[in-house]
């Protein structure tokens, strides 16, 4: 398989030259934690299309760095985690609990700058217990990006294989979904502009919500209330949701002190974007809880790497993001970076039975 990946992922090099990257698809993946006001004129916002001139590049890297044999590299994964850890604290901090944010804890908000909230204790009830990481031991966890390159890949199997399942953005895993994207759910996020647009915000009734969680099982339910202002009364609302109905899924909240102490060590890795993607943020979570973190999904080219089709923005739809947050080409680079490293693995193109 690897044999056969150079040759295509040339041609789509030559491919993309020739349609001067208007056909790129920069973003794939939609922020969990981004604004859903409309996002501020400023100066430093990337134009989509702006961002995409080292489209060629990149593809090129990802040719010559990824139809090399891949072999996990502990040396280089423990280095990475322990600079991810003494940076992030991730594992114990990521996701807030009642034993890391007490009642009176100050929250600073990682979007909204200048805003913060004291922990009241009816907020304080909405927090899990306790880390959900605590006592676990990881050995794979899989991240499904949303990535159109998942249509058809028939990776279902080897993504439900994993210990430990992270999804973003309340995918469907239904209706043919299945086969190639998996069910197996341990984590999911949710854009709060996602409950504002399908769900009323949570405002009328909530049961179709609470029955669109059903096929995430007994997941995490991973909402950034703390990032923006207006993501709290939402995200609140779909914890009571989730306690009303009595879900299995439990809703939990990104640490915003996480997210930004996350974005400041990728910037030091060289990541310049207004926010991380969802995506990255679940990379980095999942390589300080799991020694094996398997990437799928994850593609922000417009074409296929193996077959050349042209690919939809996400396996389930070809919308696309309506605000330009994310660096993604430049967040790929970075992944890959680790995968030729060993440090994770990046999964493009098809699935094959009996492949890990
Ligand atoms: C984030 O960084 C600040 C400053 O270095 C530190 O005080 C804080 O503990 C860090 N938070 C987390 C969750 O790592
Ligand atoms: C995926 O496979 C189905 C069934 O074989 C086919 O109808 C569909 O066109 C394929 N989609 C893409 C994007 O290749």
């Amino acid at each position: 398989m690897r044999g056969q990946v150079s040759k295509p992922l040339f041609m789509i090099t030559l491919l993309c030259a020739g349609s001067l990257m208007t056909t790129i698809i920069c973003y794939v993946f939609d922020s969990n934690v981004e604004a859903q006001r409309p996002l501020p004129k400023k100066k430093s916002a990337p134009q989509p299309f702006d961002t995409c001139k080292g489209c060629s590049e990149v593809v090129n890297k990802a040719l010559k760095r990824y139809s090399q044999t891949w072999k996990w590299q502990e040396e280089n994964y423990k280095k990475f985690r322990s600079q991810l850890s003494s940076n992030c604290h991730g594992f114990d901090k990521a996701i807030i609990t009642q034993a890391n944010t007490p009642v009176g804890s100050k929250l600073a908000y990682d979007g909204d700058k200048k805003r913060t909230l004291q922990v009241t204790p009816e907020i304080f009830t909405t927090f899990i217990k306790e880390n959900p990481f605590l006592n676990k031991k990881l050995d794979t966890c899989a991240v499904v990006g949303n990535g159109g390159i998942l249509t058809n890949s028939s990776c279902g199997k080897m993504i439900d294989s994993a210990q430990f399942v992270i999804r973003c953005n309340l995918p469907p895993l239904q209706n043919g979904y299945e086969k190639h994207v998996g069910v197996k759910t341990d984590l999911v996020t949710a854009n709060p502009s996602i409950l504002v647009e399908k769900y009323g915000a949570l405002m009328g009734r909530r049961r179709p919500f609470a029955e669109s969680l059903r096929i995430y099982g007994n997941s995490l339910l991973l909402l950034p209330a703390f990032s923006y202002g207006y993501n709290t009364p939402v995200s609140l609302r779909a914890a009571y949701t989730t306690e009303d109905f009595e879900s299995p899924a439990q809703a939990v909240f990104f640490n915003p002190d996480y997210l930004r102490n996350l974005s400041i060590f990728w910037r030091s890795q060289g990541l310049r974007a207004a926010r991380l993607s969802t995506g990255i943020i679940m990379a980095s979570l999942a390589l300080e809880a799991c020694t094996n973190v398997y990437l799928y999904g994850f593609w922000p080219f417009s074409n296929h790497p193996h077959a050349l089709q042209t690919l939809t923005n996400h396996y389930y739809d070809d919308r696309k993001p309506r605000t330009v947050f994310h660096a993604m080409p430049v967040e790929f680079d970075l992944l890959l970076r680790l995968h030729t490293e060993g440090v994770l693995r990046l999964h493009l193109g098809e699935c094959r039975p009996g492949e890990k």
